[in-house]
């Protein structure tokens, strides 16, 4: 998608006086405001009606940034240089200095950073002289946005301005790795957990659903389209919508499909917007076959769990 700067000013200018609006990234949309002033990102949670004790997600474009807020460390360098810009969040130790508004942390002494892979926001981060706290753009627990017209499904009048920024390449979150102590996966996500294990070196822990819970994504009910979602089914019931992992010939004539072919990639970036789709056609309920559970499959599986937990 062309970069059109006459948009990006204009974002410029609402982010500037601490309004908060929608931002495309190469995960999903996010809603962003300044992270250093409390007033702007105070109408994230309020828009978002997002519990105030989940923290956000900040967002960078250059490394001399970041390092005025948080410390960074070995394995910081090791992922950064391999995946950053990319769908991967550090947790990482906060500066005392660090000008980041304490209702982007919830008051905590980490902070949770990303530098996201998406031309049109990275033109936008260098023109401005602060990083972007931003959750996805979804009402709290529902479907994430990877489309600006989701995001106006999302939230209607109510939001101030879209920067539109095309269809989301990845189409789920970013995976989420603390690097506070040693390092965790606190959040299953866009980057595979086995490319991160291979640059450091280590079998990471995957912590995703802990009993004390600090991340959103950690919650059982998320990602949720409404309606109820049955998984690993090989027979759907009479007007279920059944979603395959790869297009093929079925007797199911409600039937969907995530990928062409067995593809992870291309059926990661349909996920939402397919069960989006499937809500919007008035569907009461959806079955999923099953997904093998490797590489991008677990992050879908995660995601679907979850969703598949509203009743
Ligand atoms: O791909 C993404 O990460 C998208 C795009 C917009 O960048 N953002 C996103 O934000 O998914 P959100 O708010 O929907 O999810 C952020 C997650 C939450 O589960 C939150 O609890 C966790 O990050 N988080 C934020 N700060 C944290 C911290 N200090 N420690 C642990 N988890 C943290
Ligand atoms: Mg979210």
């Amino acid at each position: 998608m062309k970069i059109n700067q006459s948009n990006i000013k204009k974002t410029k200018k609402y982010l500037d006086s601490n309004k908060c609006v929608a931002v495309p990234t190469e995960t999903v949309y996010g809603l962003a405001a300044n992270a250093y002033s409390g007033a702007a990102v105070k109408k994230i949670f309020r828009l978002k009606k997002r519990p105030k004790t989940n923290p956000l997600i900040v967002h960078y474009s250059k490394l001399s940034k970041l390092k005025k807020d948080c410390f960074l460390n070995n394995d910081f360098f090791k992922l950064y240089k391999k995946f950053c810009p990319g769908p991967i969040t550090f947790v990482l130790k906060l500066k005392k200095e660090s000008r980041i508004s304490k209702f982007v942390t919830n008051n905590s002494r980490s902070v949770a950073v990303r530098f996201p892979k998406h031309k049109i926001l990275e033109t936008l981060l260098n023109k401005l002289n602060y990083p972007l706290a931003a959750p996805s753009a979804n009402i709290s627990s529902k479907l994430s946005s990877v489309s600006s017209e989701d995001v106006k499904e999302e939230f209607g009048k109510n939001i101030t301005y879209i920067l539109d920024g095309g269809k989301c390449k990845i189409g789920i979150e970013s995976t989420i790795v603390s690097l506070f102590r040693s390092p965790k996966i606190l959040r299953l996500g866009g980057l595979e957990v086995s490319k991160i294990e291979k640059i450091l070196n280590e079998k990471i822990t995957i912590d995703t659903n802990p009993k004390k819970k600090i991340a959103s994504g950690q919650s059982k009910i998320h990602y949720s389209p409404g309606i109820p979602i049955r998984m690993r089914i090989i027979k759907p019931k009479k007007n279920e919508a059944y979603v395959l992992l790869r297009k093929r010939k079925n007797k199911s004539i409600h039937y969907f499909y995530l990928s062409k072919n067995n593809n992870f990639n291309e059926a990661t970036k349909n996920l939402y917007s397919c069960l989006r789709k499937i809500k919007n056609k008035g569907y009461k309920s959806i079955a999923i076959e099953k997904i093998s559970n490797k590489g991008l499959g677990k992050s879908i599986n995660d995601r679907l769990t979850r969703a598949s937990k509203f009743k």
